[in-house]
Order: C-alpha cells, then sequence, then structure tokens
C-alpha cells in the first residue's frame, strides 16, 4: 500500500499526546475502532455532541462541515475550531484536543 494514503492524527487529552497513523478519507469512528483513544460516540448522528473536538492543527484536512454538523454547532455555540468526530472524515495530517 502507498504510504501516501496515510495521515497521522495527533490526539492530545490531559496533558498527553499520542500520535495515530490513519488511512486518509477515513473518519474519526474507524481509527477509534482500531484504537484506544480518548474520544467517545453514542448518537453517531450530530444529536448528542460527546464526540465534540478541538481542531488545533489541520483543520483543512478535515472533511467540510455538513448542514446537520453546522445546526448542531451552531445550537451548541461551539468554537469555529470545534467539529463533531463522528460527523468527519480525515484528509490529511491534523492535530486534535480532547476535553471531554
Ligand atoms: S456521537 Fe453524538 S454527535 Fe457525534
Amino acid at each position: 500500500m502507498n504510504p501516501v494514503d496515510f495521515c497521522k492524527i495527533t490526539i492530545q487529552h490531559e496533558g498527553t499526546e499520542t500520535a495515530y497513523t490513519h488511512r486518509k478519507g477515513l473518519g474519526f469512528q474507524a481509527l477509534c475502532m482500531k484504537n484506544k483513544t480518548p474520544i467517545d460516540f453514542d448518537c453517531r448522528q450530530a444529536d448528542c455532541g460527546i464526540c465534540i473536538v478541538n481542531v488545533l492543527e489541520g483543520g483543512e484536512n478535515l472533511s467540510p462541515v455538513k448542514e446537520t454538523e453546522q445546526d448542531f454547532l451552531n445550537a451548541m455555540r461551539a468554537d469555529p475550531t470545534e467539529r463533531l468526530s463522528c460527523q468527519t472524515r480525515i484528509l490529511g495530517d491534523v492535530k486534535i484536543l480532547v476535553e471531554i
């Protein structure tokens, strides 16, 4: 497999930082199924917000925000750097902060 097809996801949580290699185009849910991460999921439909993450670097490497995610983020008055990881595909290197 071509190494170009992979990207690096760095997750900061409670003062630690862990890096993962992940295939481009897959979502955070796939990353978390294969690895123990601090990201939790529940509804997986942009309805509960438990999967929210703060994007520190590489926001341009995430899939665009769709209407259902934007509606939830607006209702939560989320910061512009926050995303619902259940709604997000990873297209390149990214660093996120998980605070929940
Ligand atoms: S798991 Fe509920 S909004 Fe993502």
